[in-house]
């Protein structure tokens, strides 16, 4: 019988969680649950990490860690799985009932219409109907628009004719994960989390747990729903503020001004915050949650948040102003583009991580397709894969045989030193766009390439 945290006083909890006497499920071990996951281990309590990816919960059991790109944690995970602190499975209706707390990581994606698709924790929902009791407390981590914690998950919890109660048989409550993929140890350590419940009673409770694991503070939400729009509050922040700078890097472009210079010299008054061009904003979360906010208010009026469908919009326009800067360096080099082969640095939507997830990079490289050009790859994290149709060449020196030009797509650690003497007399026609803001546009014109970046005004 699971132990019900919310009839226990602080000091009780205290001992269980001292004591290491509760058992703690993570429902989706993914980019995110799985370093929960760990961090819960490593707290000493006892975790089940629950997946449907059984390749995933294979590679658990037999110590093989799956997150090679997320630093810090490949020694916590020898460590927990030695000391048989975490276990996976496939099996939710005979892991869920052994649980005292059950923490759910799972995907909160969109559709390609860009409508928001919450099926994963509505079908963990209706398992959960099932499988709870005794008042296990329910942690969602996934990042939902506001509301929908209190409106259609509590109901797939409770059930048609709520045959299971809320505050009585099991205990709602939230905590958004705000971490950044590639430095989620750092974020864990350092972010203050955020806590909201159905039952006021839960928070506390929710927060001696985070304390114990995370040592962080934790910020008290009046409820569900303000949690969850704090959360993307800070990330559409980022979307639009992105957008802005997209802009400005268009302008720029046109005036002859570095948009690089720009931020950099704007940063010194103390109430602007750097945000910075690119070639668009990808991932599984920054536009996601422009779009959960949008889905929020068209439920109220179709005008609301006008700044977000624009910013949206704005970013992503920016492959296609990726390509007009390739058509403009090849009118430069009075080479034609049909028929020359192009290679791309970088897929990932975001540096030195292994994550395709709503990438630019799609967007660029369906363009480059639709003109018939022959296109490379290259990104440090996806050799040996195939990306978006395209075999990832086996290293730098092999994309850059036969290629024409280059688009610097991800500002990977690897590309930031990009030799550019040896790409000028590699390339047959030595062309290079930056999306990325890491190649010194007088550096590449003095090595003899023909230079475009986006957002960079004075090079032309
Ligand atoms: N990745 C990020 O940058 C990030 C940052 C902060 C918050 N978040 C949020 O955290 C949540 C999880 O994101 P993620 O990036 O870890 O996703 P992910 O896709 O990496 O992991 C989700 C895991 O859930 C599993 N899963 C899917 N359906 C399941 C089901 N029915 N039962 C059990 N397991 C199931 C998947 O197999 C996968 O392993 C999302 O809401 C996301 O928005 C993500």
């Amino acid at each position: 019988m699971p132990t019900n945290l919310s009839i226990l006083d602080d000091s009780q909890i205290q001992d269980h969680l001292k004591n290491h006497s509760l058992k703690i499920g993570v429902v989706g071990i993914g980019r995110i649950g799985l370093p929960t996951a760990l961090c819960v281990a490593n707290s000493g309590l006892e975790t089940i990490g629950i997946d449907i990816n059984k390749n995933l919960v294979d590679m658990v059991n037999s110590k093989d860690f799956p997150l090679k790109d997320e630093p810090e944690f490949d020694k916590i995970f020898d460590n927990v799985i030695s000391q048989k602190k975490l276990s996976a499975t496939t099996d939710i209706n005979e892991a869920i009932p052994k649980c005292d707390v059950i923490i759910l990581s799972l995907p909160t994606p969109m559709n390609n219409q860009n409508i928001p698709d919450y099926n994963a924790l509505l079908t963990v929902g209706k398992n959960l109907h099932q499988l709870l009791s005794n008042g296990q407390i329910v942690i969602v981590e996934s990042t939902v628009e506001p509301g929908f914690i209190e409106n259609e998950l509590l109901q797939s919890i409770e059930g048609p004719n709520k045959s299971l109660k809320s505050g009585i048989d099991f205990h709602l409550a939230v905590c958004p994960e705000t971490a950044n993929p590639g430095e989620i140890m750092k974020d864990f350590q350092n972010l203050p989390r955020l806590v909201g419940s159905i039952d006021e009673k839960i928070s506390p409770i929710v927060s001696l747990l985070y304390t114990h694991v995370f040592g962080v503070e934790l910020i008290q939400m009046p409820n569900c729903k303000t949690a969850n729009a704090v959360k993307l509050t800070t990330n559409v922040f980022r979307d639009i503020n992105i957008a802005f700078v997209n802009e400005l890097a268009l302008l720029f472009e046109k005036l002859g001004i570095d948009t690089y210079t720009v931020i950099d010299a704007a940063k010194r008054k103390y109430n602007f915050q750097p945000h910075f061009p690119g070639p668009g904003v990808g991932g599984p979360c920054l536009p996601v949650n422009s779009y959960q906010y949008l889905n929020s208010s068209k439920k109220i009026d179709r005008n609301f948040l006008k700044i977000v469908q624009d910013a949206r919009k704005i970013n992503e326009n920016m492959p296609n102003h990726v390509i007009n800067l390739l058509n403009d360096a090849y009118l430069e080099s009075k080479k034609p583009l049909e028929n020359s082969t192009v290679t791309l640095l970088g897929v990932s939507y975001k540096p030195n991580v292994h994550d395709i997830q709503i990438a630019p990079s799609e967007k660029i490289i369906k363009l480059l397709d639709e003109k018939n050009i022959k296109l490379k790859i290259f990104d440090p994290f996806f050799i040996n894969e195939t990306v978006f149709g395209y075999r990832v060449e086996k290293s730098i020196i092999d994309a850059l045989i036969d290629t024409d030009a280059i688009i610097l797509v991800t500002a990977h650690n690897e590309f930031k030193k990009l030799n550019l003497t040896s790409i000028s007399s590699s390339l047959n026609t030595p062309i290079l766009i930056d999306c990325t803001g890491t190649i010194d546009p007088k550096t590449a014109q003095s090595n003899g390439i023909t230079f475009r970046g986006i957002g960079r005004g004075d090079n032309f």
